[in-house]
């Protein structure tokens, strides 16, 4: 089993990371791991080019290649992103706007199909607002479905503000235990 886990906060050992961190370990010694901090990646957001690549890559040759690889040979892929203004960060978004080429390979050319994996999103939030969540949610579906992922299951902790705050949200350490255990019984 291989495993992906995305961290698009800009915030090393943040919120978001620390769930992602906490969801990984689960899979030490059971899963090859590929962890990618998108705030460290130097890509360039989609260009909506011309004569573009029909084998669902896109022809930037930049950090994302990299993350074309991981994502597509990976059973399960974590995106893992604080809501800043009521949706993803700028840093999730831009990497999901680059497989706009994979989108197009798959419903306009034909000519690319993704392997079947699963999909869990992490969220964290300083407010307690629903639809800032539902709003990221969508996206993270619409991103999930591209990739050949189904949406196996999502982690939302909301109400945490200050790096580490999350820490004292048992329930969603918790609720990663049960997708964990979810993922193993499958
Ligand atoms: C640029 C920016 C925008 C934000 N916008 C929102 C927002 O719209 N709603 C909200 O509840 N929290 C917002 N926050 C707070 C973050 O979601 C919160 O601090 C979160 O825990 C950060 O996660 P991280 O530690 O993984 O980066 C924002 C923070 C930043 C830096």
């Amino acid at each position: 089993m291989k495993i992906v886990g995305i961290c698009g906060s800009p915030r090393k050992n943040g919120n978001s990371e620390i769930l992602l961190d906490e969801f990984l370990k689960y899979f030490e010694g059971k899963a090859e791991i590929e962890k990618i901090f998108l705030n460290k990646l130097r890509f360039v957001p989609c260009q909506e080019c011309e004569n573009i690549r029909k084998d669902g890559r896109c022809k930037i040759n930049d950090d994302m290649q990299n993350v074309y690889d991981k994502i597509e040979s990976s059973d399960i892929v974590i995106v893992a992103s604080p809501i800043f203004f009521g949706s993803i960060s700028a840093q999730t978004k831009m990497m999901i706007d680059r497989f706009q080429c994979q989108w197009l390979g798959i419903k306009i050319f034909k000519t690319f199909k993704p392997k079947r994996k699963r999909g869990i999103f992490i969220s964290v939030e300083a407010s307690e607002k629903d639809e800032f969540i539902e709003n990221a949610k969508s996206i993270i579906k619409n991103f999930f479905a591209t990739i050949g992922a189904s949406y196996f299951d999502d982690v939302i902790c909301k109400g945490v503000d200050e790096k580490g705050k999350v820490k004292e949200k048992i329930e969603c350490f918790e609720k990663i235990k049960k997708i964990y255990e979810k993922i193993m019984e499958v």
